[in-house]
């Protein structure tokens, strides 16, 4: 099937089969490695990506479901020779990654709450209970939420 989706702002035209997942769209089709994939069903939140500004399972998604949609990927958050986000910034200050595999889908979990109108910190909490982490314990992640939400609740300072 014909496709056409805003991947980081760019259109991209494609063929694919019905049944490609978006991760591995992303991956294979348009080399966006930074989409990683773990579980693929659902539970570790690895392949977390953002679709017209929300959260999505990538791994739950066709890719043929994005057609006429936006979709940003982690390469997209600081690309080359731009600075990295407050929360790249955070996570960086409080070593909140080791290994570093689940981290492209937390900042894009964090990243949609942050764009709310009124991002508050449990929702952000909450976005990150769906994800697993396996090496941090997740301290210094919620550092990280402490930090950038702790004085934006109920408000977006951007
Ligand atoms: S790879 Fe998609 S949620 Fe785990
Ligand atoms: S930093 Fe290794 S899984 Fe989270």
């Amino acid at each position: 099937m014909r496709i056409t989706v805003e991947v980081n702002g760019r259109t991209r035209e494609s063929d694919v089969e019905p049944r490609t997942l978006l991760c591995d769209y992303l991956r294979h089709e348009l080399g966006l490695t930074g989409t990683h994939v773990g579980c693929e069903h659902g539970v570790c939140g690895a392949c977390t990506v953002l679709v017209d500004g929300e959260a999505v399972r990538s791994c739950l998604t066709l890719a043929v479901q994005m057609s006429g949609r936006s979709v940003r990927t982690v390469e997209d958050l600081a690309p080359e020779g731009a600075e990295l986000t407050e929360i790249q910034q955070a996570f960086r200050k409080h070593h909140a990654l080791q290994c570093g595999f689940c981290t492209p889908g937390i900042l894009m979990s964090l990243t949609a709450e942050r764009n709310r109108p009124a991002p508050s910190r449990e929702d952000a909490l909450d976005s990150v209970r769906g994800h697993i982490c396996r090496c941090t314990g997740y301290r210094g992640i919620k550092r990280v939420v402490e930090e950038i939400f702790a004085e934006s609740d109920g408000e977006n300072p951007r």
